[in-house]
């Protein structure tokens, strides 16, 4: 037994280390690695180096390893909290992570110049394996290390290791950041909590050239996410971050601003949403063009608020599938219960109070007003509802509920396959069994079972899709054309077909939907025709 127990540690341990040698280029007094003092924000003595480092179009053959996860040009760096990218003072360095590390506490910070034939095979096959066209071949490497760190102030056990590897031709030069353990993100000095070492100004990384447009931030620089860049990469290989830096590129993306973008990434430029921008697989260029919102969008930052939680149910009477009828609406938002009485458009229940309209609740967080044939409530965060008069109940939601939608209306992530989901997460077949699903379990007295609508014979529908009844929305030239150009009508036109045919041809049901469509047309500015005539549907 004891053998075998001792057999099992060594395994662990062999595994250990071949996981650290495949991220972390050797390091340590073994290789003949100098340490930088252990001084509070001390750095290495200026160390010449034997071929020239271009960095930003500039060259160095001289450059400083700094305590506080810099590697500098010209100048030491002894700043302990860092600042943002880009510092327009002038100062030029290379940031693996920039923050209040203290090697008195524990911890080393090693670095050594190599033109060891071995070493510099390993970095050339590297850059050749990130950048496949490039003809690098590499003639010296730099390789800094800081081994276990600790923070300034700490009360904790917590260290960072972490690394950065720069290699030159004499001409091309590259930066290899390598995070093998990220345990802290700021020192006690710079706002951080000495046992945790979390909280404060977190660290910073990536490139400054000392001016206006030269620098690059990694992403999650200077934000809590820190803590994470051990399983962050650029180029696939968690806790890895390549870069050229002679004339700075990067592998599998764009640089746009100074930031990182994967490829493929589609963004908006500016925070009015006048340009959409893409980081071209091709080229690794970003690309923009003119593309403003559309009538029925809205530009907002995606995460810039936490979702806000709503939650709508509807009483409907008869459960026969040709003679449903919606008693009334409940929305539940802001913890205010509105109940729209469909029976009575003049009128909301707030809190169970009978209450004219319009009403404004919580300083205007929420509005429920008449809007045409409608009642309509709307919220500040984007999601309205709208119940039409007439069986129709529209849900608006703002893209930020992309995927964190459920219910009948389901799942908003443009899969429609998922769209049939029960509340505990399993897609059925059948309409009914969805609809069953969600049905409410309070609700005061036993509603009926909920059949499987009958499917409209081919014959009828052949009737109902010519443009005497739902057909008109589609018919060009007709009096929808111009409408359903820029609003999709494929849906609409599904629904109509639905519910006429359900109601066996009942010209009401066509009037009301045709209705509704055109007041939506109305609301994006597109003039509708003369509809009204042509489908007997009454001025
Ligand atoms: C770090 O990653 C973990 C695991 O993915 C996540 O739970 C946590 O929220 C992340 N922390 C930050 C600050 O982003
Ligand atoms: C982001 O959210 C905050 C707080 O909810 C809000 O005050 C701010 O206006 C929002 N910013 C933008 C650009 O919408
Ligand atoms: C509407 O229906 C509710 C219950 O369904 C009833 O209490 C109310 O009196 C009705 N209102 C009108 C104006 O008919
Ligand atoms: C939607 O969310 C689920 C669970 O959070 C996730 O597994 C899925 O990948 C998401 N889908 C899309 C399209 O975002
Ligand atoms: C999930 O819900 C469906 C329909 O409501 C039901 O048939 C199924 O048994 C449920 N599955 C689990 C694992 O609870
Ligand atoms: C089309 O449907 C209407 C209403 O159901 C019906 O009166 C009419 O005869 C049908 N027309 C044809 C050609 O089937
Ligand atoms: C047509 O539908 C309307 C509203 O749904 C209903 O009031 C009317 O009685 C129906 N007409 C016929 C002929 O069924
Ligand atoms: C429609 O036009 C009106 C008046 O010109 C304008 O105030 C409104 O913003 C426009 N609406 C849309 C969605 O473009």
């Amino acid at each position: 037994m004891k053998s075998k127990i001792s057999l099992i540690l060594l395994a662990t341990i062999k595994f250990g280390s071949i996981a650290q040698n495949t991220l972390l280029y050797p390091y340590g007094p073994k290789y003949q690695d100098r340490s930088t003092p252990k001084a509070d924000d001390g750095a290495s003595p200026e160390i010449s180096i034997s071929e020239y480092f271009y960095f930003y179009g500039r060259k160095y053959h001289s450059l400083y390893v700094n305590n506080n996860g810099v590697v500098s040009f010209g100048n030491p760096v002894s700043q302990f909290t860092p600042d943002p990218f880009p510092l327009m003072d002038g100062r030029a360095f290379v940031a693996p992570f920039w923050a209040d590390v203290d090697n008195r506490i524990t911890g080393e910070v090693y670095y050594r110049q190599s033109q060891d034939q071995g070493l510099l095979q390993r970095v050339t096959a590297d850059i050749h394996a990130y950048f496949p066209h490039e003809t690098f071949i590499a003639t010296w490497a730099f390789v800094a290390t800081w081994d276990q760190v600790a923070f300034y102030g700490s009360l904790s056990s917590k260290v960072n290791t972490f690394q950065a590897v720069l290699t030159s031709d004499g001409k091309v030069s590259f930066v290899m950041l390598n995070y093998q353990d990220i345990q802290w993100i700021s020192g006690q000095a710079s706002g951080g909590d000495a046992h945790t070492g979390l909280e404060g100004t977190p660290a910073q990384a990536g490139f400054n050239n000392g001016d206006a447009d030269n620098y690059f931030n990694i992403p999650g620089s200077w934000t809590p996410s820190m803590i994470n860049i051990s399983s962050t990469s650029n180029v696939m290989d968690p806790g890895r971050w390549v870069f050229e830096v002679d004339v700075f590129a990067v592998p599998n993306g764009c640089v746009y601003k100074a930031n990182f973008l994967p490829l493929n990434a589609i963004f908006w430029s500016e925070s009015t949403c006048e340009k959409k921008c893409q980081c071209m697989l091709d080229t690794h260029t970003v690309i923009c063009q003119a593309n403003g919102c559309s009538a029925d969008e809205v530009c907002a930052p995606l995460h810039n608020q936490s979702l806000k939680y709503y939650q709508l149910e509807g009483k409907v009477q008869g459960t026969a599938p040709d003679a449903p009828h919606i008693e009334y609406l409940h929305m539940v938002v802001y913890g205010q219960d509105i109940v729209l009485m469909t029976n009575s458009t003049g009128h909301v229940m707030i809190g169970g109070i009978k209450t004219l309209l319009p009403v404004i609740l919580l300083g205007g967080k929420i509005r429920v007003r008449k809007s045409g044939f409608s009642v309509k409530i709307d919220t500040d965060f984007g999601v309205s509802v709208s119940y039409t008069g007439n069986q129709h109940v529209e849900i608006g939601v703002s893209a930020r509920y992309q995927n964190a939608t459920c219910g009948l209306c389901g799942t908003l992530n443009e899969n429609p396959s998922d769209d049939f989901s029960t509340p505990n997460g399993s897609i059925v077949a059948s309409v009914a069994l969805f609809a069953r699903s969600w049905q409410a379990k309070n609700v005061e007295d036993h509603c009926g079972d909920i059949q499987q609508p009958s499917t409209c014979p081919l014959t009828k529908l052949a009737n109902y899709s010519s443009s005497e009844y739902c057909g008109i929305l589609e018919k060009s030239p007709g009096p929808f054309a111009s409408c359903a150009q820029i609003l999709p009508v494929s849906s609409f036109m599904e629904v109509c077909l639905d519910d006429v045919c359900t109601s066996g041809g009942n010209r009401t049901v066509l009037c009301n939907l045709l209705h509704i469509y055109a007041e939506r047309c109305q609301a994006a500015n597109i003039t509708v025709g003369q509809w009204r005539g042509e489908t007997q549907c009454g001025e």
